[in-house]
């Protein structure tokens, strides 16, 4: 199957989300990487691009420049992502679809109602995908919640509980640091801080797990920290389409929490939680009956959740990027040997023929230990003696 084209606006070098779109975009090689405006600055941005493998005359400047270039070229890109900051959002994904591409935004997808109306609006007209990267709704487990809830496992729903709470920004003195300030400055951030950012994606969840939309919602929103206009801690209640009770809490005050985003759903035959921090396990409690836990990867799973499962039962879910980073050591050390230069020591870690051959000799003392009662014997290889 020929690998569709995908392009990428923002997530330049240092940004927190871009690498971890570079990487799940790579991942099946159903994607290749081909173009991409990178960075707020056009300099930084392009140099990015090609020390990322883009071709000069795709590493561009600006993603306005991006969409000049890309929109006539044959092997233009099938799908393009945006990850730059908030308030840009919009009127990126607005001239990428009209243009007639594919689009998965970042979240929250625009800084308005009307702005989004424009967004559905558009990508209803013109036919084309416009994504929004509630990203933690790929987890197996959450599939598998959205699953049991479907078939029916759970009966009616009556409750949904969902949190997104943590404590990075519970420092008063670190208030004004520039870097978390403009999050609470509603010049930039719009009408929410904290609910905006975390809380809409708990809040997507309840939707995506229960199968309904919210109809109706009550708030009570602070600022824990006085210096901020905008709020830092909601407690939103809200009722659902399908008659479901949903209680909402996020915070960045929390001290101590750190992702801090959990899902619970409580229906008249069951309950079920999960939680972002350990995503492998999934805890289901049938009504008079005791806790099951529910493991990704383990046979049973729906569907909708063995196909999410990329991961041997047992496997931590980011076992995958502990191989990526062997990966990257050897690149590393292929390019310092081919500069005649040290490796970067912090690089230099990834294991050595010499452990191959030290794990057979293991093997092979374990064995001829454990024919002879335990005899301590040299588990050392040969020419390692
Ligand atoms: P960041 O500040 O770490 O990085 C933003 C990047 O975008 C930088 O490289 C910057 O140079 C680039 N950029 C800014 N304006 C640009 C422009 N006009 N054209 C091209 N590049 C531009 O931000 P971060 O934390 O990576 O967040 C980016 C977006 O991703 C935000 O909307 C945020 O809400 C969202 N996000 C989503 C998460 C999720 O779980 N789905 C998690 C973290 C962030």
């Amino acid at each position: 199957m020929a690998r569709l084209s995908w392009g990428m606006i923002g997530g330049g070098d240092g940004s927190q989300i871009g690498p971890a779109h570079r990487l799940a975009a790579a991942v099946d090689g159903a994607f290749e990487f081909t173009a991409g405006a990178l960075d707020h600055r056009p300099d930084a941005g392009r140099a990015f691009g090609r020390a990322l493998g883009l071709r000069p005359d795709r590493a561009y400047g600006s993603w306005q420049e991006m969409l000049e270039g890309e929109t006539h070229r044959p092997d233009r890109c099938d799908l393009v992502t945006v990850a730059t900051p908030n308030a840009t959002h919009f009127p990126i994904a607005r001239a990428f679809l009209k243009a007639g591409f594919h689009v998965l935004c970042e979240k929250p997808m625009t800084m308005s109602v009307e702005e989004g109306e424009e967004i559905v609006r558009l990508a209803r007209e013109t036919g084309r995908i416009c994504a929004v990267n509630y990203g933690y709704t790929g987890y197996a487990l959450v599939r598998q919640m959205r699953a049991m809830v479907t078939r029916g496992d759970l009966g009616r729903i009556r409750l949904v509980v969902a949190e997104f709470a943590h404590g990075h920004h519970a420092d008063a003195a670190d208030a004004d640091n520039p870097r978390v300030r403009w999050r609470y400055d509603p010049a930039q951030a719009g009408v929410s801080a904290q609910f905006a950012d975390c809380g809409i994606h708990a809040l997507h969840m309840a939707s995506f797990v229960t199968g309904q939309e919210v109809e109706s919602l009550s708030a009570d929103i602070v600022s824990c920290i006085e210096s901020r206009v905008l709020e830092d801690d909601a407690q939103v209640n809200f009722r659902m389409t399908g008659g479901t009770v949903g209680r909402l809490w996020t915070s960045s005050v929390a001290i101590g929490r750190q992702h801090g985003l959990t899902i619970q759903v409580f229906g008249e035959k069951g309950g079920l939680r999960w939680a972002q921090e350990q995503p492998n396990q999934l805890y289901w409690m049938p009504l008079g009956r005791r806790l099951e836990v529910i493991e990704r990867g383990e046979a049973g799973l729906y569907p909708e959740a063995a196909r999410a499962s990329r991961v041997t039962v047992g496997h931590a879910e980011g076992m995958p990027l502990a191989f990526a980073n062997i990966y990257r050591d050897l690149a590393e050390a292929i390019r310092a040997r081919s500069e005649d230069r040290a490796p970067d020591p912090a690089a230099d870690l990834f294991p050595r023929a010499e452990d191959g051959l030290r794990s057979m000799a293991a093997v092979y003392a374990v064995a001829e230990s454990g024919r002879d009662a335990g005899r301590w014997v040299d588990a050392r290889p040969p020419m390692f003696r």
